[in-house]
């Protein structure tokens, strides 16, 4: 694949001393366009100007509707977005000291899959349909653990039982379509937690599994965490997932982080009014056979960002600035917020 690298990359340093000792990972600044078509200079921006940093340990998780930028942070990451549509207009991204924005092809290859493993969101396209399930989970610690083909399709069987599936020596001989859409994400679960990467991105790991195996599922990966002190971004629209899981929670809207903070400034403390929005969204907190809340209106496409606070549209409490300028991420209380009214 034709990775995604920073456009501006040769003035760039490819190590970082600057920051946080303890941060594992740490994106600066990302700005990543798409071209509108591919006879087109014209560029929508998805995710526009996220900073976010997490502790070996810790779990971060990003929350928002659908197409605010989440899975194109993820992607962003490890330079898997497609290029052309996509485009890497700034920002570094610093994985224990290394710039992964501008690392040669050939070391980011090395480290995603073992340092840095990834669930995506779906995991029909991200397995290869001629590999058996047990090779292509296997193959990761064959590459990056100097794991015999053997022991490795033996250790990928013995993963599929931990995620919940029955008979792991014989359906790790499946193809994947032999299995079902839930049994094809917990491959995939499987597959990324199989080399204890020291950092898990997940995207929307639990979707498509019932309330049974996402709770195995959970405990799996927060397993992974204690015993390895391994990091995980996490990216889910649960907030019961966020309350469970999350340290630190960061919500994007419109490809900007409107609100950040650790988990329970976040669910008791919000100051963004998406947020709130968000949280009075949630079944819990509708009676029963009363309508759920929801936020008016939807997210608007790249193509049609309002000016001002992207959120003003839809936000009860806008006022004339919140049309005009962009609201920074500054401190409110005991959370970052990105509102005028903060
Ligand atoms: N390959 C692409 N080409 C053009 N636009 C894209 C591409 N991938 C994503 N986008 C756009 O970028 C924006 C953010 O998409 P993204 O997939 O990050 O959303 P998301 O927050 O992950 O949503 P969901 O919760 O539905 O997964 C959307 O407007 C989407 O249409
Ligand atoms: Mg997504």
């Amino acid at each position: 694949m034709h990775g995604l690298t920073r456009e501006n990359a040769a003035s760039r340093p490819v190590t970082c001393t600057a920051g946080s000792d303890k941060s594992l990972l740490e994106a600066r600044d990302l700005r990543i366009g798409f071209a509108r078509n591919a006879y087109s200079d014209e560029l929508g921006l998805a995710v526009d100007g996220v900073d976010f940093s997490l502790e070996r340990g810790k779990t971060l998780c990003l929350v928002g509707e659908s197409g605010c930028g989440k899975s194109v942070t993820a992607l962003s990451l490890l330079r898997l977005l497609p290029v052309p549509p996509a485009r890497m207009l700034g920002g570094s991204v610093f994985f224990d000291g290394l710039d992964l924005a501008v690392l040669p092809e050939k070391e980011l290859h090395r480290i995603r899959g073992g340092r840095i493993g990834m669930i995506f969101q779906d995991p029909m396209t991200s397995l290869n349909p001629v590999l058996r399930v047990g090779e292509q989970m296997g193959e990761p610690l064959c590459l990056h653990r100097g794991m015999g083909a053997g022991q490795a399709f033996k250790a990928a069987a013995d993963m599929l039982e931990r995620v919940g599936i029955a008979d792991g020596r014989l359906r790790a001989r499946d193809f994947p379509h032999q299995m079902s859409g839930g049994m094809r994400q917990r491959v995939m679960i499987g597959m990324a937690m199989l080399p204890n990467p020291e950092l898990l991105i997940a995207d929307e790991p639990t979707t498509a599994l019932d309330v049974t195996v996402q709770k195995q599922i959970l405990e799996l990966m927060r397993g992974l965490l204690e015993n390895s002190g391994s990091a995980l971004l996490l990216i889910t629209h649960n907030l019961g997932i966020v309350e469970q899981m999350a340290d630190e929670v960061a919500i994007m809207y419109a490809g900007r982080i409107v609100e950040q903070g650790s988990t329970g400034a976040i669910l008791s403390a919000p100051a963004h009014p998406y947020t709130l929005g968000l949280l009075r969204s949630r079944p819990k907190n509708a009676e029963r056979k009363q309508r759920l809340a929801t936020i008016p209106g939807t997210v608007p496409s790249l193509w049609e960002r309002p000016a001002g606070c992207a959120f003003h549209p839809r936000c009860p409490k806008a006022r004339e600035k919140c049309r005009r300028e962009t609201p920074p991420l500054v401190p409110a209380g005991p959370t970052l917020c990105r509102c005028w009214r903060g």
